[in-house]
């Protein structure tokens, strides 16, 4: 919890860099409850490139300051722990690329998931969030899609859009890989009625348990807006701060219980985000964002794609 003076410098260093802060789902709490709008990555992309602010403050891993600096290239963008990086982001060859290009030409689409580099999406055609990659991939005009760089989404995604032939990498969340079958069917077992709630990069011996598959977004709202009272929450524990919230502004708090695997998805990265490094990014104008010029353009194209393919 923050200290009073905390938040009252917060408040106005906000005001004096004219800033906005965006947080995901996956950050520590108290810097979640520091944000003007907290979300999945689709709905802060969207935001970065809508809101009107001098200063954006994405509490997030790299990869989605790096998209908001992308959609917004005049407003300067800082991150609160500059080091906080997705492992997944980086698990790609360029050569599976190439491969695939040489092989299916004209009638291959690369579909990037947002959780990449800039390097990567300037080699794609289009970007993709867990919440729109189905959509975007069934408005895709060629068959082949090499789906980059989670194999766990792109496995989900062919299941959803068997039309299409998808060439998947071998990229992967460490954290949600981690999560055990065993581990999801033990709270099964205590709680038959309980609602299998899950995230697309989890594997799919995890996926078939499912009741429900979506963003992390998409679990908030299944959790708030469901009948049942018991849900197994299979993504980052990060989620359970809006879940609760939300829960309780719609009166039902107490009525629901809520439970992760016995050993807890946490990602490491988000984690180091909290409320006390959002406040000192503002006040020190630390952890600036630069992207590399000779990946911009590309990378920003594939985005703005994203955004509109998505609508
Ligand atoms: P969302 O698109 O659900 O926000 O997922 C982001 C992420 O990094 C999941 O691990
Ligand atoms: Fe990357 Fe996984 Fe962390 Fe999401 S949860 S940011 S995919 S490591």
């Amino acid at each position: 919890m923050l200290s009073k003076e905390l938040l009252d410098e917060f408040e106005e260093l906000k005001a004096e860099r004219d800033a906005i802060v965006l947080a995901h789902y996956y950050v520590q709490d108290d810097a979640q409850d520091l944000a003007d709008f907290v979300g999945d990555s689709y709905f802060l992309a969207q935001k970065a490139a809508a809101i009107d602010c001098k200063t954006l403050v994405f509490a997030g891993v790299e990869f989605m300051a790096e998209s908001a600096k992308l959609l917004s290239p005049n407003k300067r963008v800082l991150m609160p722990e500059p080091s906080a990086d997705c492992p997944m982001a980086h698990m790609l060859r360029k050569q599976t690329i190439d491969e695939a290009r040489e092989k299916y030409g004209d009638d291959l689409a690369v579909v990037c998931y947002v959780n990449s580099t800039n390097q990567m999406k300037a080699w794609s055609d289009v970007c993709v969030t867990s919440s729109n990659a189905q959509r975007i991939v069934e408005r895709m005009p060629q068959h082949h899609i090499l789906f980059i760089p989670d194999q766990h989404l792109g496995h989900y995604i062919q299941e959803q859009v068997p039309s299409k032939h998808i060439i998947l990498n071998d990229g992967f969340c460490p954290t949600h890989e981690a999560i055990e079958v065993g581990e999801v069917l033990a709270v099964k077992e205590e709680h038959p009625d309980a609602v299998v709630c899950a995230h697309p990069e989890c594997a799919a011996w995890v996926l078939e348990h499912a009741d429900y598959i979506g963003s992390t977004s998409g679990i908030i709202e299944r959790c708030v807006s469901g009948t049942e009272k018991t849900y197994v929450i299979c993504t980052v524990h990060g989620v359970l701060h809006e879940i609760k919230k939300q829960v309780a502004a719609a009166g039902d708090e107490g009525q629901k219980q809520f439970f992760f695997p016995r050993t807890t998805p946490i990602c490491p990265n988000m984690a180091r985000i909290t409320g006390q490094k959002v406040v000192a990014c503002l006040r020190d104008m630390s952890g600036e964002v630069f992207v590399d010029e000779r990946y911009a353009e590309g990378a920003r194209k594939a985005l703005e794609l994203m955004l509109e393919l998505a609508k």
